[in-house]
């Protein structure tokens, strides 16, 4: 998945476009490039590298445009070099592409290209759409027309904008399939085309959508939209709240940092508009079950890397606060077997982007058996959004890192209220026990505020920690759930390996890689197994296994169980996890800046996964 951005307007479009594309990176940072149309026609500019080292070939000839186009790159198909970051030109030279998508059908398109006399100047699947877009025009059609009709030859799912040097006063931005997205921002003497809003709500709230099966043309006074067969569509303007302060460090070192430090207020952001104590009183306001409550006979989680444990903790709550038999599966693997499935069936699909492309398949799979579906998402307006039947929205505010921390936080939060909201209405929590449990969640971001205060000895951990190449985290019940996510957390940003399991299994297989020079996290909150996970740590450090333990205030702690322990403030059992996962996600970082890792943008990874 790559982020690709389009400036036409008043304005010079290469800071525009360079702005917009840093705004973008999380979702690839590979390679980067743009392209502007001058007097002298168009211009490219591209190279391996960050944005950083794109700015460095802008030149004044390229400062006089006031259209182009923009890309930030995470490889697909072929390797991470100049020649293949994008744009890409059609055979004339005449229109460049910009593309974030991957073509299923590409060896087939492009063996029919070079049998007629085409040739390629990149292994990438982009210059191939871009000469099947020039063969278009070759034939009459015009810019947009042309972008709609290639589109309908694309397997597999694609966003792509457009500039013609023939056509100087239109960017043509096209979509098909669940790629990642395309926002149309309006100005007020300029606008924008962007993969997605933290690109494009520095300069404009006015926003419009480009669906799945559409292509716009934009001008500088205004969007057209039509379909790929060149009939026009309507898209409805909508404003977001975020603003571009929302989305800047605030002095923290890194993104990650500010997110860790600002889960106290976006935890109560999810939580207290829906919640009052004094009547105890649950309101989704924004939300409404799309199914009878009182019919639903099972609930399947699905979602991806953090988000699926976060479903793993949200299965516990449905079956805990409203008694469904409830499970969190991998979408990517769902979306393949999703099993029985039936109107009964409540799906919850988990996503901060609202894009990633496992998820949106496997709601796909399970709206075609006729499953109700509920999406968690933070990205207002994503993808998920459109295709769920209802949406509890985060309302974390944009997470820039490409580790999710504060929206981790936030789906536990919103997972706890849907789970209340499900029970209150089978008549499993009376009044009564609402009531207790509201306060419960009400409470839990004075516990995030107060776990935070920790940060010192985790910083002090990390020093003494940080030289360690393997790692073992280990849980039981939820904290298994959240030993999951600190083992990811800790590969995602600092490139060490750490493997996460249930406590239980300790004894069926990894214990034996417990050794001095492996590390082993035990999370044990005060809940029914903490006895349990600390049989396990007795086991391993019975090995010479060093032991961190994450525990809770006021639990009675023999003296010496682990060589580190690590207290975050007692709650409710079913509110630990919320506190529990806030030290792995401080050791985790601090690890990570004592290796001198790019915390923000690990390698590899982007923010967005919006390919299969
Ligand atoms: C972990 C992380 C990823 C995402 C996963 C799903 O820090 O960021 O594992 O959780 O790619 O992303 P969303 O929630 O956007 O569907």
């Amino acid at each position: 998945m790559c982020g690709i951005v389009g400036y036409i307007g008043d304005g010079s479009a290469a800071p525009a476009i360079l702005d917009g594309l840093r705004a973008l990176e999380y979702r690839g940072y590979d390679s980067a490039g743009l392209a502007v149309l001058t007097a002298e026609g168009l211009s490219v500019r591209r190279r391996a590298g960050r944005i950083d080292d794109l700015a460095l070939l802008i030149d004044d000839e390229l400062m006089s445009s006031a259209i182009g186009i923009g890309h930030t790159r995470w490889a697909t198909h072929g390797a991470v070099t100049d020649n293949n970051a994008h744009p890409h030109a059609d055979a004339s030279g005449r229109l460049v592409i910009v593309h974030n998508g991957m073509t299923d059908n590409v060896t087939e398109l492009r063996a029919e290209l070079l049998a007629d006399g085409h040739r390629f100047a990149s292994e990438t699947d982009t210059e191939v759409i871009a000469h099947l877009i020039g063969i278009q025009r070759d034939a009459g059609a015009s810019l947009t027309d042309a972008v709609g009709r290639t589109l309908r030859r694309l397997a597999g799912a694609h966003s792509v904008l457009a500039l013609a040097a023939d056509e100087p006063d239109l960017l043509v931005g096209g979509r098909v399939g669940s790629a990642g997205g395309l926002v149309v921002g309006h100005g007020s003497s300029e606008a924008f085309l962007a993969s997605d809003l933290p690109a494009v709500v520095r300069h404009t709230r006015n926003l419009q959508v480009v669906e799945a099966g559409e292509t716009v043309t934009l001008r500088t006074d205004g969007a057209e939209f039509q379909d790929l067969n060149s009939r026009p569509r309507h898209r409805r303007l909508f404003s977001v709240p975020w603003g571009p302060m929302a989305a800047a460090k605030a002095g923290h070192r890194h993104f990650m940092h500010k997110e860790i430090h600002e889960q106290p207020e976006t935890l109560a952001d999810t939580i207290r508009p829906r919640v009052t104590l004094d009547p105890a009183e649950l309101r989704l306001h924004d939300f409404q079950l799309p199914v009878d409550a009182k019919a639903v006979d099972r609930a399947v989680i699905v979602a991806s890397g953090s988000s699926n444990f976060a479903g793993m903790v949200g299965a516990r709550y449905l079956r805990d606060l409203a008694r469904i038999p409830a499970s969190a599966e991998v979408a990517s693997e769902f979306a393949y077997a999703p099993g029985p499935l039936s109107d009964r069936t409540l799906i919850v699909a988990i996503s901060q982007s609202g894009a990633t492309a496992d998820v949106l398949l496997a709601v796909e799979r399970a709206r075609d058996a006729g499953a109700p579906v509920v999406a968690l998402v933070n990205t207002v307006g994503s993808e998920l959004t459109r295709t769920a039947d209802a949406t509890l929205n985060l309302h974390a505010g944009p997470e820039i890192s490409v580790a999710a921390t504060k929206t981790f936080v936030s789906q536990l939060g919103a997972l706890y209220l849907l789970a209340c909201h499900v029970g209150e209405q089978r008549n499993i929590l009376p009044a009564d026990q609402l009531a207790r449990r509201l306060a419960d969640i009400a409470h839990a971001p004075l516990a995030v505020a107060r776990a935070l205060e920790i940060e010192p000895q985790i910083e002090d951990l990390a020093r003494r920690f940080h030289d360690a190449v393997n790692f073992l985290y280990m849980g039981r019940g939820l904290a298994h759930a959240i030993a999951l996510e600190g083992a990811l957390k800790l590969k995602e940003i600092s490139y060490i390996h750490a493997e996460g399991f249930a406590a239980g299994e300790l004894k069926h297989g990894p214990i034996a890689l417990v050794s001095p020079d492996m590390p082993v996290v035990a999370v044990a909150l005060n809940d029914e197994l903490r006895a349990k996970t600390l049989n396990a740590v007795a086991q391993t450090r019975s090995r010479n296994g060093r032991v961190i333990l994450v525990a809770t205030e006021g639990d009675d702690l023999e003296d010496g169980i682990a060589d580190e322990v690590i207290i975050v403030p007692g709650t409710p059992s079913l509110i630990a996890p919320i506190t529990s996962v806030i030290p792995l996600q401080l050791f985790a970082y601090h690890i990570a800046v004592w290796l001198g890792v790019d915390v923000d943008q690990p390698r590899n990874l982007a923010k967005s996964v919006t390919v299969e």
